[in-house]
């Protein structure tokens, strides 16, 4: 280990890169119910070099895709790179060549190369596997062999990690941040890619301030763009200063429009400074929109404009409203729940509609890390949550919930993650009854080594 990974924290513990590309058929306790039968994929960073930058942060790694491929109650699993155009050129030349999101950090060889990282969060829509990073293309991925397949390149430009897709019309519904010529540009784009996989709408639009717009919500027929004051600066970068940094005084601002919408009738809300990396899922009554979201009170993982290190500081589930009727465009905002939480997910049948039901990873010990040692289950109408605790300095991964069948009712399923095991530096794939998370997994399926801490992960039945 170089003296960059004894003091960057995302190159140690269970932040380090796996640098093997494995298949292990997993040893299975507990039951694999005989229904769930699909892969769950999962996603993060994983530098495939030691980085060149001495400020490398956690996004910044080369995708790397976990695939777990359940069936017959049993689980293979198998890791592939995503094999971006950085990935292969600093492949070829042995070494790490880009920076970490500072282009003036990057080695003279990138120039002209498209780089990518494709390691945020991985869709499948109309017949493709997407490696997401809000920077660039999806990336396609094949589903059963994780071989690299190249950008999909009609996207026409950088797509958001988070699209949403509308489970009554099979649109993928997204967005793009720093769009245009200048890096770290105010530019976003709103775009529409049809059930068949047709990209039938890119639309461009001035945001109030250069951010970064990490996830948006999306209803029946609205879209919200949340732009948050964690900035983004070019002026920043070149004058030594971090391109992204928390400037609460800019307040925090959501366009709403209707998903039918001209981007020119983007009316703005407003509400005091906060940052949300996720929403759990939005939905529409009458005049008014809802989003429940994950709130910091200030960007968490980033630093001040000044590049002093930012507050220590962890997400809520918050639920905001907005009046489309009023005069008023002040965002209404109610605290839902009492622990901190992160990776909200609901069951995707309902994405884009009213939920009953929400799961997320949380950390009831308030330790403002992104250990999350916890998971939990909000029932929004009883009010009701449970939440099952890890032990021992064991993390787990975003909660991904699989539906029991096509017809179930919502939230009738299995809830699946994948846990950090640090007393023995390994993984499990933990599968839950999704409305009983509190007695524990009901089967596990043991790693024989870790799965790096990482971001996002979908279920694709099979
Ligand atoms: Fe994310």
């Amino acid at each position: 280990m170089d003296g960059s990974a004894r003091t960057n924290p995302y190159l140690a513990g269970n932040f380090a890169p796996v640098r093997s590309e494995d298949d292990f058929d997993l040893t299975v306790t507990g039951q694999i119910p005989a229904d769930l039968r699909g892969a769950l994929f999962r996603i993060g960073p994983n530098p495939q070099f030691e980085p060149r930058d001495p400020n490398h942060h956690w996004f910044f790694g080369d995708g790397m895709v976990h695939g777990f491929y359940v069936g017959d109650g049993k689980v293979r699993y198998r890791n592939r790179y995503v094999r971006t155009p950085k990935w292969e050129l600093e492949h070829t030349h042995g070494r790490s060549l880009f920076g970490s999101g500072n282009p003036l950090a990057n080695d003279p060889l990138t120039v002209g190369n498209e780089g990518g990282v494709a390691n945020t969060n991985i869709v499948w829509h109309a017949g493709l596997l997407m490696a997401l990073e809000e920077g660039h293309h999806p990336f396609e991925m094949d589903p059963k062999t994780l071989a690299s397949c190249g950008y999909v390149r009609r996207y026409q430009g950088r797509v958001t990690a988070h699209p949403k897709i509308d489970p009554k019309t099979g649109e993928m519904v997204w967005f793009a941040y720093g769009v245009g010529e200048t890096p770290l540009s105010a530019g976003m784009s709103y775009g529409v890619t049809a059930a068949d996989g047709r990209v039938v709408r890119r639309d461009e639009f001035q945001a109030p301030f250069a951010a970064m717009v990490h996830d948006f919500m999306v209803t029946e027929n609205h879209v919200l763009f949340p732009v948050l004051p964690l900035t983004a600066s070019l002026q920043r970068a070149t004058s030594g200063l971090p391109p992204f940094a928390w400037e609460p005084d800019k307040g925090s601002h959501v366009g709403v429009m209707r998903r039918d919408g001209d981007v020119a009738s983007i009316r703005w809300f407003n509400t005091e400074a906060c940052y949300v990396f996720h929403p759990l899922n939005a939905w529409e009554e009458g005049d008014k929109l809802f989003a429940d979201v994950m709130r910091y009170p200030a960007a968490p993982l980033f630093p001040k404009a000044d590049g002093s290190p930012g507050d220590k500081t962890a997400a809520r589930l918050v639920r905001w409203t907005f009046d489309l009727a009023g005069a008023s465009d002040a965002i209404h905002e109610q605290v839902i729940d009492d622990i901190d939480g992160e990776f909200p997910r609901v069951d995707p049948r309902v994405e884009t509609r009213k939920h009953r039901h929400g799961w997320y990873a949380a950390d009831p010990t308030a330790s403002k890390t992104v250990r999350l040692n916890s998971i939990a289950h909000l029932d929004l109408q009883t009010g009701k949550r449970q939440v099952y605790e890890l032990d021992g300095g064991d993390a787990t991964s975003e909660p991904v919930f699989v539906p029991r069948s096509a017809t179930a009712d919502e939230g009738d399923g299995w809830i699946t993650a994948v846990v950090y095991r640090a007393g023995e530096d390994r993984s499990d794939l933990l599968v839950f009854e999704a409305q009983d998370i509190a007695k524990g997994p009901i089967a596990v399926a043991q790693m024989p080594r870790r799965v790096p801490f990482g971001f996002h992960g979908n279920w694709m039945d099979f």
